[in-house]
């Protein structure tokens, strides 16, 4: 059986990018997969974060992720922190990668430029430690979105990098991205990419949201003047974001949704989008609440880690057996 590693990590509340990049195809794979998905907190602390929301988030996420539909008999849900050799692997995948390519990721050079405090180094070395967490578990298929998808060339250079210098151990992956939804833009600014450290509120769902704030941030996305329902991202990208959102709830194709609003105005559109997507968000929000403080997700989480330990350490003492690291070991 093929295996599959994803991660998220535990910051703030997850968005509707994060549901329809990520998370949306965790469910569908789970059945055809070995599946291994992680909560990130490692990477959080790349930039500052305080210690109550580190620790609220990351039960959220559990929780999230379960509500969502993740069967935890069939994957492996669990707590980057809580797998020691993600950092020892992070470290030695750091000591093959270079300072140039990962000074070329674009996320670090986005982040180190709107940052205002200083920039740590975690946040250069952010890429090595996702390369450990991937290839820790051999794994041939990850899915995310558009975003991450420089991260996961930069895993596979480093995997074959590393099996040149040291003989074939590691798996190299590929990305797998959703075919519709593997960018959700901004609401409010629909040529960039829903995020949840958009300072302007109205531009991103989150899943938490109540549904009247969902209706609302919905109603007042920014469209276009001309009043057609029509897919065309570089002219309309306001109204092709609302209609991917619109197709991956309801199935819908996009002729199918422009037929639907063919003679009908944004008002009813929109209405429409906020209806397929609190369909499917208000049932997940309800087995959330009810998950959050349940024993039974940490029972969950317990049996998580004590997996992903067994399989990652297998690995692990593989790495360092061909690199020569302390003594031979079985
Ligand atoms: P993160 O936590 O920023 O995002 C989690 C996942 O959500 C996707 N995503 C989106 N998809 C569509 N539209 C959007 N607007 C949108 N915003 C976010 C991301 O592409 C991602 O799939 N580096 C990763 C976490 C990570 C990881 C890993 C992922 C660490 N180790 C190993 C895969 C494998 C990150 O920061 O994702």
């Amino acid at each position: 059986m093929k295996t599959i590693f994803s991660g998220i990590q535990p910051t703030g509340v997850i968005t509707l990018g994060n549901y329809i990049g990520a998370i949306k195809q965790f469910i569908e794979l789970q059945n055809e997969y070995q599946c291994y998905f992680c909560i990130v907190d490692q990477h959080a602390i790349t930039v500052p974060q305080d210690k109550q929301e580190l620790r609220k988030a990351i039960r959220s996420l559990a929780a999230f992720y379960l509500a969502v539909g993740i069967d935890p008999n069939k994957a492996t849900i669990f707590i980057q922190s809580e797998v020691p050799a993600h950092a020892q692997a992070g470290w030695i995948m750091q000591c093959i990668s270079y300072i140039g390519e990962l000074e070329r990721m674009t996320q670090f050079k986005d982040k180190s430029k709107t940052q205002r405090e200083g920039v740590s180094s975690g946040l250069l070395t952010y890429p090595p430690l996702m390369a450990a967490d991937i290839l820790l578990y051999k794994t041939d298929v990850v899915p995310v979105g558009d975003d991450q998808k420089q991260h996961l060339e930069l895993t596979r250079d480093l995997a074959e990098r590393f099996n040149k210098r040291y003989g074939e151990l590691l798996t190299i992956p590929e990305v797998r991205m959703p075919k519709a939804g593997s960018k959700i833009m901004a609401l409010q600014e629909p040529t960039k990419k829903m995020s949840k450290s958009d300072p302007n509120k109205k531009s991103t769902i989150t899943l938490l949201d109540d549904p009247s704030v969902i209706e609302k941030k919905i109603k007042s996305a920014v469209t276009d003047t001309d009043g057609v329902v029509k897919y065309d991202k570089e002219n309309k990208p306001g109204i092709s974001n609302l209609m991917e959102i619109h197709s991956i709830f309801s199935g819908l194709s996009f002729t199918e949704i422009e037929n639907a609003f063919k003679d009908k105005g944004y008002g009813d559109f929109k209405a429409d989008v906020a209806r397929v997507v609190l369909n499917e968000l208000v049932p997940i929000q309800n087995r959330y609440y009810e998950l959050l403080n349940s024993s039974e997700l940490d029972d969950i989480l317990d049996e998580g880690a004590r997996k992903a330990n067994i399989a990652a350490n297998k690995t692990l003492k593989k790495i360092e057996n061909a690199i020569g690291l302390g003594r031979k070991r079985k």
